[in-house]
């Protein structure tokens, strides 16, 4: 059954109506449904666990969706993380994870980042470049302790994506070469305040096809390959993130067959998986609902200007993303329009949904869809707009797992001159 549907001409998640959480909560309020978290979690955890012996191991991308209580409910499931600052692997800590499970991406990290995250005892450092890498070891032989290091590398393989969000190219800024890969795991396994576990890369984001992860998957079991004939036996690949969900029409592959496709390409080798989901875990698990403020109409366009704006959700303005808009009751009279779903922030780039048809009136609810990714993260206080409220479904309930920012929280901190 979809975690999303009509009863009664009025939009559920699980089985709350969303029209209850935005009269008791008021707007602009992201809405997670529990069930929808663990079950994307449960089809990596369960086609991994299909392989027998080898212990993979599925690192949720924090960056994706960071509330508590969406780690919570992965920490509970066993979830590892991937972590790319010191605030996330605050929040982990918080919200039940274990440090033994967190692996550290991030494209620069500081010593004070590095020390941190030994002193906690991550699983391990995915490193960026060889002056992170240089810092690690020295900062490991000052505690006198072996960091665990993984090298990113960029296998340059397109990963067909939004430009933004495609990251394996050999002119994004990601990675190491992966032809300078073999020097720089010789060099590291020879330095006795580094212990060599494994390899990473990430491509991208938002993919839809299988074939540029096999390219990747590829190019980085040659290099492991090669690592082996050196004596430098790798215990993990970790292929990242960047499994694709539908927004619109998109058919992304699904999780199964994708890991179904990565473990046949691992074939005999004794080597562990990680991966780092992150929008495939949370993005169809979260809705963002609003409430429609003012109906405007000129000679050529109809809008509805809504109560959420681009501060809340910057990914239609940034990437020009589509997202589904569905009114959250069906009993309206008004006659079906196309309007342009807009915020009110002064940028002609706040829009949320562009040419929908809805039977709406001011004062009724729109909810946005896939919103459970890259969201609430990405929102600011632009225009001085306190940040939304978050909420987590869970069966017949809901929980404020965010308050709603109050007018103190836009200020706090900030100084009149003496
Ligand atoms: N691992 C690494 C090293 C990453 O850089 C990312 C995402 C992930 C994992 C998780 O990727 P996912 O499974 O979520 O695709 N703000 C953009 C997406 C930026 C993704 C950045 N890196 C958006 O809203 O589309």
């Amino acid at each position: 059954m979809s975690i999303q549907q009509y009863r009664n001409s009025h939009l559920h998640i699980e089985n709350v109506a969303l029209r209850d959480i935005a009269q008791d909560l008021g707007t602009p309020c992201y809405v997670y449904s529990r069930k929808a978290i663990e079950d994307s979690y449960l089809a990596y955890r369960n086609a991994l666990d299909s392989d027998g012996e080898n212990k993979h191991l599925v690192c949720y991308a924090v960056k994706a969706n960071s509330n508590l209580a969406v780690l919570n409910i992965l920490a509970k499931l066993g979830s590892g993380f991937d972590i790319v600052s010191l605030g996330e692997l605050e929040r982990v800590i918080a919200a039940g994870g274990s440090a033994e499970k967190i692996v550290f991406s991030g494209v620069a990290k500081s010593s004070a980042d590095i020390r941190h995250a030994l002193e906690v005892g991550i699983h391990c450092f995915n490193v960026e470049s060889e002056t992170e890498l240089a810092r690690i070891a020295e900062v490991a032989k000052s505690m006198q302790v072996k960091a665990p290091i993984s090298l990113r590398v960029n296998p340059d393989v397109d990963a067909k994506t939004h430009p933004y969000i495609a990251t394996g190219l050999a002119e994004n800024k990601f990675g190491v070469d992966i032809e300078e890969a073999p020097r720089i795991y010789i060099e590291a396994s020879n330095d006795p305040h580094l212990n060599v576990i494994g390899v990473d890369c990430h491509i991208g984001s938002q993919l839809t096809e299988l074939a540029p992860f096999e390219d990747a998957l590829q190019r980085v079991l040659t290099l492991v390959d090669s690592l082996a004939s050196h004596n430098i036996t790798l215990k993990h690949i970790d292929i990242g993130g960047g499994l694709g969900v539908t927004y619109q029409d998109e058919l992304p592959p699904s999780i199964e067959s994708y890991i179904k496709m990565l473990l046949s390409k691992l074939g005999p080798r004794q080597i562990n998986l990680v991966m780092e989901p992150g929008r495939s875990i949370v993005a169809n698990a979260g809705f963002l609902i609003s409430k429609v403020d003012t109906i405007k109409s000129n000679p050529v366009k109809n809008f509805a200007i809504v109560d959420v704006a681009m501060n809340d959700m910057l990914r239609p303005a940034l990437y020009n993303a589509w997202m589904q808009a569905l009114p959250l009751s069906l009993e309206s009279e008004e006659p079906l329009t196309t309007y342009d779903i807009v915020g009110p922030v002064c940028e002609t780039g706040d829009f949320l949904a562009k040419e929908r048809i809805l039977a709406i009136a001011e004062g009724d609810y729109i909810c946005l869809n896939s919103a459970g990714a890259y969201g609430f993260v990405m929102s600011s206080n632009y225009n001085s707009r306190p940040r939304a409220a978050e909420v987590m479904v869970d069966k017949s309930n809901y929980h404020i797992v965010r308050e709603r920012e109050s007018m103190a929280d836009l200020i706090r901190g900030e100084r009149l001159l003496p």
